[in-house]
């Protein structure tokens, strides 16, 4: 099943339920209108079945990565602040990560279940270091721990690399990239490479 957020926020799982009805939970408005619901649609990550159901899978687009997903272990090498509530997290890898600029990695916070998903701000160039950008959202698990007790030389367990907005090293001609607040990370990664 195609899925990339598990949050409900980007719609890449979504199906059509055939047959059976779903409860959609939390999915948001933004991602599943009203219009769709009505029209049978469900996002796979948020929805539970409430009888017997038939879907219809989603139409996953072609994959333009190939790069094998793998766990592993990185060590925090560096953390600081670039700007108000965003940090730069630097994570040195043991081995190195064949990724594509663009993609991302979903990480395990210390002494919990929680994953959260992190793009990569750095370029492929670098297979053994990983660039984060994070911006603190007051509350969250994930933000508690990487503006809270987070240290140098802590050690996370990682997933990656996921993501298909990934940068065409075949496609030279212009590229125009747009983003806010730390959406800036997988664009950076894209631009080092345009400029090699
Ligand atoms: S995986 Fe992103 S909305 Fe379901």
């Amino acid at each position: 099943m195609p899925n990339s957020c598990n949050q409900g926020t980007c719609g890449t799982c979504k199906i059509k339920v055939r047959s059976g009805s779903v409860d959609h939970r939390t999915s948001p408005e933004n991602t599943l209108p009203q219009h769709e619901r009505v029209a049978g649609f469900a996002l796979a990550c948020q929805a539970t079945p409430c009888s017997d159901t038939t879907i219809d899978p989603p139409i996953a687009e072609e994959p333009t990565s190939t790069h094998v997903l793998h766990d592993f272990v990185a060590t925090v090498s560096e953390v600081r602040d670039i700007a108000a509530d965003t940090r730069r997290v630097l994570l040195t890898l043991d081995e190195p990560l064949t990724f594509s600029a663009g993609q991302y990695v979903d990480i395990t916070v210390p002494g919990t279940s929680t994953k959260r998903q992190y793009s990569l701000a750095n370029p492929p160039t670098e297979p053994k270091l990983l660039e984060l950008h994070v911006r603190r959202q007051p509350g969250g698990v994930a933000s508690e721990w990487l503006f809270g007790p987070i240290e140098v030389g802590d050690r996370i367990d990682m997933t990656g690399p996921y993501g298909d907005f990934t940068f065409d090293e075949e496609n030279t001609g212009p590229m125009a990239l747009l983003g806010g607040g730390t959406g800036l990370a997988p664009l950076k990664a894209s631009s080092v490479m345009r400029s090699r």
